[in-house]
């Protein structure tokens, strides 16, 4: 299909992203009854995935956000990474479950964890929609992942480009149109 000029290849449908939502509710609230637990949403790209999080869970969870942006290119995160927004709920004692729209390089999720832990909770666990390898630099643990991609710009269900698409049920691959604007037959 194509949506804002651009065509877009479906990688998750809405009927497999609720099946992955579900599961990874059913193992977090098991792992995690009995604890006091906060969901920190990485925003922009994680609220509709940790909407849907949320209410697949079966314990009582504080739900929190952040906000960061990386400094350097912007295709590729850098490694030096920014707070723009930080969580405001007390995590001393806590569980904290971070959740993430997609881990690409790794430097985003290496970096919040790095500064949630600094904030004194019980522990921190990373979770997030999509594993994308491709670009993987920074070695940091993802305990709970959704799908694996292997590559290519995704797009959707909370997921931008240039805060484009976010609002798609489903996610998709950005196809690389050819340069010339023409279609090669
Ligand atoms: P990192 O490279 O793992 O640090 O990822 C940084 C951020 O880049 C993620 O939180 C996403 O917001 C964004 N990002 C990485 N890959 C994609 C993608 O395929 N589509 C949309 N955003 C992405
Ligand atoms: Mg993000």
């Amino acid at each position: 299909m194509t949506v804002a000029g651009r065509r877009l290849e479906p990688v998750l449908a809405p009927e497999r992203i609720r099946e992955i939502v579900l599961d990874l509710g059913r193992r977090i609230s098991e792992d995690f009854r009995g604890r006091r637990l906060v969901l920190v949403g990485v925003l922009k790209g994680a609220f509709v995935f940790l909407a849907d999080l949320a209410r697949a869970l079966s314990i009582p969870v504080e739900i929190d956000f952040l906000q960061a942006s990386s400094y350097g290119d912007d295709t590729a995160s850098s490694g030096r990474i920014r707070i723009l927004l930080d969580c405001g709920i007390d995590l001393r004692g806590k569980d904290v479950l971070l959740v993430e729209d997609i881990a690409d390089t790794g430097h985003t999720l290496k970096a919040l964890r790095q500064h949630l832990l600094a904030k004194g909770p019980a522990s921190v666990r990373v979770c997030a929609l999509i594993d994308k390898r491709e670009r993987r630099e920074a070695e940091t643990p993802l305990d709970y992942a959704g799908g694996v991609i292997e590559e290519g710009f995704l797009v959707g269900y909370g997921l931008d480009c240039a805060q484009q698409y976010r609002h798609l049920p489903g996610v998709y691959r950005l196809v690389e149109e050819a340069q010339n604007g023409g279609e090669r037959t």
